[in-house]
């Protein structure tokens, strides 16, 4: 495809309801608009998000992040090639929603319609902020994902390995709240960890001595619920000292962990011997600056480019739904009306199912 396209995108597979216009050709597109709505005030007083209210808040807002991503982008309906949402995996009936949109948009418009793979927007990302060429890996990092890809094409990606439990942001939010800091976890624990030791407390790195680059975090979270009672049994409570090296001895085990589970993704990458080798990461923990500084650390050992797209692009949003229905056109045939929201959704049909879910619903 050398044509240059214009596609609407729609996401709304979990608490941000999103709307963009996104226009040109694989591996070269300018993001024209992107419109996301979060929903974080409304799960607040959950602790994680509520489909129900999730569900019920995207059809509410579907409708006018669309009119907004249309405007902001200057264009109209009649300007725009193609309709993609989200089809799964994700909750349910954020995912009817949005779907359910984009097939009232395209019978009404004519325009094809194309169902997308949440988990292939993120991974496809790179091509959309910096046209990374393929193959490159991709470790995905947020509150409801944790894998590490190998990005062969548009849609041919194999997955090497991901959590067999929580999502490393939701341990973040967890651990935020057991020690007592705000919402979202990931920030707090991190502003937290600046002041704190990282050594204070020999937290576990979870299958570290298991082959392959599966990874765990559920029990790492227990570990911290331990050390935080320890505490509090001999004093009044936690210090701001305590929270500091609580915050900063688990961020460290983290960081070790996805580093550790990073080397063997890359050396299996690197068996495959990409033309440039490049390792993308995606998602809301991505954002963290000791992760990121060790994930380029290893980077660097193996001589493998790092690439961190901005945030606004790793976190969920609608210009990689539209972004990565311009990658798969040239290799697929529109969908039809019978289209279904899947809540779980392998991205590699070839492996294995994953056992681990996120706070956000499950993920294949
Ligand atoms: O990608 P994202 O916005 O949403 C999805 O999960 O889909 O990721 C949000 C997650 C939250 O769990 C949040 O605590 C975590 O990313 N996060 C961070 C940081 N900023 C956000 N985790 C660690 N360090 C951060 N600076
Ligand atoms: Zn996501």
């Amino acid at each position: 495809m050398t044509q240059a396209v214009t596609v609407l995108g729609i996401e709304s597979s979990c608490d941000d309801t999103a709307a963009a216009v996104v226009r040109g050709v694989p591996g070269d597109m300018t993001v024209l608009s992107s419109v996301v709505f979060g929903q974080s005030e409304l799960h607040a007083d959950f602790g994680g998000v509520v489909p129900e209210i999730a569900a019920r808040a995207h059809a509410e807002r579907l409708d006018v992040s669309v009119a907004g991503a249309l405007e902001q982008a200057g264009v109209s309906l009649a300007d725009i090639d193609a309709i993609a949402a989200t089809c799964g995996p994700g909750l349910i009936g954020g995912v009817v929603a949005g779907v359910m949109t984009a097939k009232g948009l395209s019978a009404a418009t004519g325009k094809p319609l194309y169902g997308i793979n949440h988990l292939a927007g993120h991974a496809l990302t790179p091509r959309l902020s910096d046209g990374i060429p393929f193959s490159y890996l991709m470790l995905l990092v947020s509150g409801g994902h944790c894998q590490f890809l190998l990005a062969h094409g548009p849609d041919d990606f194999t997955r090497l390995g991901g959590t067999i439990d929580d999502a490393p942001g939701e341990a973040f939010d967890k651990v935020a709240r057991l020690i007592g800091l705000g919402q979202p976890g990931g920030p707090a624990v991190e502003a937290a960890a600046r002041d704190g030791d990282p050594a204070r407390f020999a937290f576990p790195r979870p299958l570290a001595n298991k082959p392959g680059c599966d990874l765990s975090f559920s029990g790492l979270k227990t570990a911290v619920l331990r050390a935080r009672d320890d505490i509090v049994a001999g004093q009044a409570g936690l210090t701001v000292q305590d929270q500091a090296d609580l915050a900063a001895s688990f961020q460290a085990a983290v960081a070790d962990s996805l580093a550790g589970k990073t080397r063997r993704a890359l050396a299996a990458y690197l068996d495959l011997a990409p033309a440039q080798p490049t390792l993308c990461v995606a998602g809301g923990v991505a954002a963290n600056m000791t992760i990121r500084a060790l994930l380029e650390t290893v980077c660097a050992e193996a001589h493998v480019a790092f690439n961190a797209p901005p945030l606004a692009l790793c976190t969920d949003n609608a210009a990689m739904i539209a972004a990565a229905a311009i990658e798969q056109m040239p290799y697929r045939h529109p969908d039809g009306m019978d289209l279904s929201a899947r809540p779980r959704m392998p991205l590699d049909t070839k492996s294995a199912a994953m056992l681990g879910s996120g706070k956000k619903g499950a993920k294949a």
